[in-house]
């Protein structure tokens, strides 16, 4: 696994690179679901993904989501504005096909998010946001433990011309820790849960 920063069972974040630009940019052209949320109305170019993710700086973590086994790029699991004052920041997650949608590709690549966010980062809350079209995304947002914070009315502007509310989410470590726990198997395992890999495996390549 090439750089694995965090490691699950299916998949494993790493760092993006200039190098992911043109999968994003290859994605950005063939999606077609483009009523989910604000992204992905417009394809973006090579040039444009590649000077987003230089610019990128201490307020952003943004990673890949890749299959373990393949170093490729099947999405991205971002935390942004990252305010370590007060121990905030806004989380998103994407996966670049359809065909990886549905099938909890994205809950694995958000917890092992969480455990970053929460763990290597020390925040202390997260909020996502979704256009409540997104049926499908508002769904796994709840199944990560995730709560409804409320809802900013009327400022999306979606498909066909229909103005939309946006859903505010969010899930503290308290939350977090919370849902962790319940998951935990009965007998002591010796892990840390979350069906993360151990250290030796992520430290490798
Ligand atoms: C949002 C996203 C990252 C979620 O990852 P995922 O792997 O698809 O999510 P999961 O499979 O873990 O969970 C999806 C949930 O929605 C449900 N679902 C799947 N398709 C659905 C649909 N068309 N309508 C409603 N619910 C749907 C699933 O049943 C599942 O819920 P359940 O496990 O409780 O049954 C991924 O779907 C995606 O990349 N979507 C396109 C981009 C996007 O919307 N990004 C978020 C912008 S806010």
């Amino acid at each position: 696994m090439r750089d694995a920063v965090k490691v699950g069972p299916r998949l494993y974040l790493r760092r993006l690179t200039e190098e992911d630009a043109s999968t994003l940019a290859e994605a950005s052209h063939l999606e077609d679901e483009t009523g989910l949320h604000e992204d992905g109305r417009i394809p973006m170019s090579v040039l444009s993904f590649e000077a987003w993710i230089r610019g990128l700086d201490a307020s952003s973590t943004v990673f890949a989501i890749s299959r373990r086994g393949d170093g490729g790029c099947i999405g991205t699991a971002s935390i942004r504005n990252i305010d370590r004052v007060n121990g905030t920041a806004e989380t998103g997650s994407g996966l670049l096909r359809r065909e990886d949608r549905g099938k909890g590709l994205g809950t694995e690549a958000k917890q092992l998010l969480l455990e970053f966010a929460f763990g290597e980062l020390g925040l202390h809350v997260l909020s996502s946001t979704v256009f409540e079209g997104n049926v499908r995304s508002a769904r796994a947002l709840r199944k990560q433990g995730y709560r409804l914070a409320g809802r900013l009315t009327a400022n999306v502007l979606a498909a066909g011309g229909v103005i939309g509310d946006t859903l505010v989410f969010d899930i503290t470590r308290g939350d977090w820790e919370h849902a962790r726990q319940e998951a935990r198997p009965a007998e002591p395992s010796g892990h840390d849960g979350a069906g993360l890999a151990g250290p030796d495996d992520q430290a490798s390549g």
